[in-house]
């Protein structure tokens, strides 16, 4: 709706009036022509002015009318509304508060003046939906701007404060008073004065030398931004559009785009990542029992134990989040090294003590423990925790795959045991899986999500088996990426498909950057490594099941990553981040294959994709089954939110939901047919199952799963 009223005799005022954030749906479009209409025609109006009711003036259209193309061409375009309002004879100014995103945006942009709260926030995020901003934002913006900081706003999707857009020339003129008042005001001293020049649509773009290397330029640019994403390139397109075309054609360029876009699956799965990571928080068990109508103890004061690359992440984050956290770390060189890392990390500001000893754990209501990633070692901790720590308190393990029910049975307290697990670095990724034992309360768990929730967090609600979701379904990926290298790749193909597809890194890189030795060390304890049937020939399977021991043989030649300088690719020196191809690994590959009679063949990206994707996808459907997570949605979260799987393609079961559920049981048969010895290639019995059903949509997969024992 749109409220329409005149002030001060001559100026309407219109109020976008759809709280909670005056979204641009039918009924408002509807209000807002009909306003625009009538300020035209009313004889005693001289000036308008265009504001958010209760505050933000308006956070641009409505994203649940996106997936439904009925809604949105119900009631008038956004585009024929912003003419009508550019094309007034009468001054318009835009009064924004709180802020103007997207279509809000692209509504003060078509207002003849824009004036500003100073705390305002603006910007046009159309990019992280998988779309542009198809309203005329794309023509307008460079013309007012210029090319070059409209080009990062568009292609970025970046909030700017209103101070900066001030001095970009987006806003007018800003107040730290009643925007609307002000705005009145201002409109009144500008009235009969001559609009064209306040006519974005009639100005041109400002002239930009070298348009052609410029746009080239931002081409790659963008597509390094966002590998394999259509949206920031057609961002792109649509802004050359504006510095070379005419409005109008510069319009329909827009337009065109805008309609690839919309219809794409990448837009679709961007919009699903939007909901998704609202609806994490939702925890809903896989037979629909929902929990957080818990009361949960709130949480003021937290103990971490261990000071290492986790724990000090963890003790910012926690007190960012307003806790006041006692760090706890038993070696005092670390001790020393975690404070200076904190505060600088934290920038002086205060809520963190230091201890080398358990006992000032005491007073806190909750402990998150970061030591080692040994059992015997978290088990004494548990222990100890148990008797040290005020009744009530809760018992956090940041452990990345040990079992919490056997660290919960070491206390007198399991109800309030529990996984929170971050992910590296902890103050800055947004994933936190919160896993619950077989005897952690509800009321533990929703602590922890409301927690979560105030770091800013996306938290999942998971239950617990080795690796948890995320990495349980990273194991078959990475085996996959083995074999592939003994069947003949090298990690530069594997690399290369996977960063194609999306992720930021492929899975070489990746393991370089976190460390071959950390894996090295669980397949030790899990009794995988060692030689086979002589020192020199590692067998080539484990527990009639097919093994790789290349990641083995690398660690033994001490190739850990790049923390030594040397992995999967080779670095400049130890610590170094960029990675070269090495020619010893060639050779080590290709001496590796003869003695084990490997015959390379040649393999393409298609086959890695699928080979890595469809175990990891294969193995989120053993999860759904076991009721380790409640939703594909959860999984998708944890996915994107904590492993780099790129947005714009949902998540890996939105991805297998895409890509279709019969092609991926028909892909992972024929790859299980060619490789019996690898049990993460055999189809999971859900994914038949849903096949059977029709391959219902994603959110209709519970009704099959149900049945199904959750473990949440
Ligand atoms: P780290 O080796 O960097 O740090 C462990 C710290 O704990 C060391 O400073 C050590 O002195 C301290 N410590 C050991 N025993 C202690 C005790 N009894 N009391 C107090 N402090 C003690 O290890 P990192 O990488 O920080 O990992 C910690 C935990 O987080 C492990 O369980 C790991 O599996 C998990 N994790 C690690 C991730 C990573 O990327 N590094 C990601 C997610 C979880």
């Amino acid at each position: 709706m749109a409220q329409y009223r005149i002030v001060s005799g001559s100026v309407a005022v219109i109020s976008i009036q759809n709280p909670p954030v005056n979204a641009l749906s039918a009924a408002v479009r509807e209000g807002l022509l009909l306003s625009v209409r009538a300020a035209a025609s009313d004889p005693l109006v001289r000036s308008v002015v265009i504001s958010g009711h209760n505050g933000p003036f308006c956070g641009g259209a409505d994203i649940k009318e996106f997936g439904n193309v009925s809604h949105l061409e119900s009631g008038p375009h956004l585009v024929e509304i912003f003419e009508s309002v550019e094309a007034l004879a009468k001054p318009v100014v835009a009064a924004i508060e709180g802020f103007a995103l997207g279509g809000g945006l692209e509504l003060a942009l078509a207002c003849h003046y824009r004036f500003g709260h100073s705390e305002a926030r603006v910007g046009l995020p159309e990019v992280s939906l998988g779309l542009l901003p198809g309203a005329g934002g794309s023509q307008r913006l460079p013309r007012l701007l210029g090319v070059r900081a409209a080009l990062d706003m568009i292609v970025t999707g970046r909030h700017v404060a209103a101070g900066e857009a001030l001095k970009l020339g987006l806003l007018d003129r800003l107040t730290d008073g009643n925007t609307v008042d002000a705005a009145v005001r201002f409109a009144q001293s500008v009235e009969g004065k001559p609009l064209d020049d306040r006519r974005l649509g009639n100005r041109p773009c400002p002239p930009l030398e070298n348009i052609d290397a410029f746009f080239e330029e931002a081409l790659i640019h963008a597509r390094g931004q966002a590998r394999g994403a259509a949206a920031p390139l057609a961002c792109v397109q649509a802004v050359r559009g504006a510095a070379t075309l005419p409005f109008l054609k510069g319009m329909e360029l827009e337009k065109r785009l805008m309609e690839t876009l919309m219809t794409s699956g990448q837009a679709q799965a961007s919009r699903y990542c939007f909901f998704t990571e609202r609806g994490a928080a939702r925890w809903t068990t896989p037979t629909g029992a929902r929990w957080d109508t818990c009361r949960a103890r709130p949480i003021s004061t937290a103990a971490v134990i261990g000071l290492g690359t986790m724990g000090r992440g963890i003790t910012v984050a926690l007190a960012r989040a307003g806790l006041s956290v006692v760090a706890v770390e038993t070696q005092e060189h670390q001790l020393d090294q975690a404070q200076r890392a904190v505060s600088r990390m934290l920038k002086g500001r205060g809520g963190v003590s230091y201890s080398a000893d358990l006992q000032a754990a005491a007073g806190a209501d909750l402990v998150v423990e970061a030591v080692f990633e040994d059992m015997a070692v978290k088990e004494e901790i548990f222990k100890q925790l148990s008797s040290v720590c005020k009744p009530g308190a809760l018992l956090a393990s940041n452990t990345s795959s040990l079992d919490i029910d056997r660290l919960a049975s070491c206390t007198l307290r399991p109800e309030q045991v529990l996984g929170m697990h971050f992910f590296a670095p902890a103050h800055v990724m947004r994933l936190l899986e919160v896993v619950s034992g077989p005897r952690t309360s509800p009321q533990t768990v929703a602590a922890a999500m409301q927690l979560g929730r105030r770091m800013g967090k996306v938290s999942v609600a998971v239950g617990n088996c080795p690796g948890f979701v995320g990495n349980r379904m990273l194991k078959p990926y990475l085996e996959q990426a083995y074999f592939l290298l003994e069947e003949g790749a090298s990690p530069e193909l594997v690399d290369a498909a996977l960063e194609e597809f999306g992720f930021p890194m492929g899975v070489f890189k990746m393991s370089d950057l976190s460390g071959l030795d950390i894996g090295w060390r669980v397949r030790k304890e899990e009794g995988l490594t060692g030689p086979g049937v002589s020192a020199d020939q590692p067998m080539r399977s484990r527990r009639g099941r097919r093994y790789s021991p290349l990641g083995d043989l690398m660690c033994e030649e001490g190739r850990y990553g790049q923390k030594t300088g040397r992995g999967w690719y080779l670095y400049d020196r130890p610590g170094g981040r960029v990675a070269r191809s090495d020619p010893w690994l060639r050779s080590f590959l290709e001496e590796y294959r003869a003695r084990h009679g490997l015959l390379a063949r040649r393999i393409d990206q298609q086959e890695v994709l699928e080979r890595c994707l469809y175990a990891l996808i294969n193995e989120g459907f053993r999860v759904l089954e076991d009721g380790v997570a409640a939703s594909p949605q959860n999984i998708d979260a944890i996915y994107v939110f904590g492993y780099g799987w790129p947005k714009h393609r949902g998540g890996p079961m939105f991805y297998a939901a895409q890509v279709g559920l019969a092609r991926v049981l028909e892909g992972l048969e024929k790859y299980h047919k060619a490789h019996p010895d690898s049990p993460h290639l055999q189809p999971c019995s859900l994914l038949r199952r849903l096949v059977a059903s029709g391959s219902p949509p994603i959110h209709k997969w519970s009704e099959v799963v149900k049945g199904h024992r959750s473990q949440l």
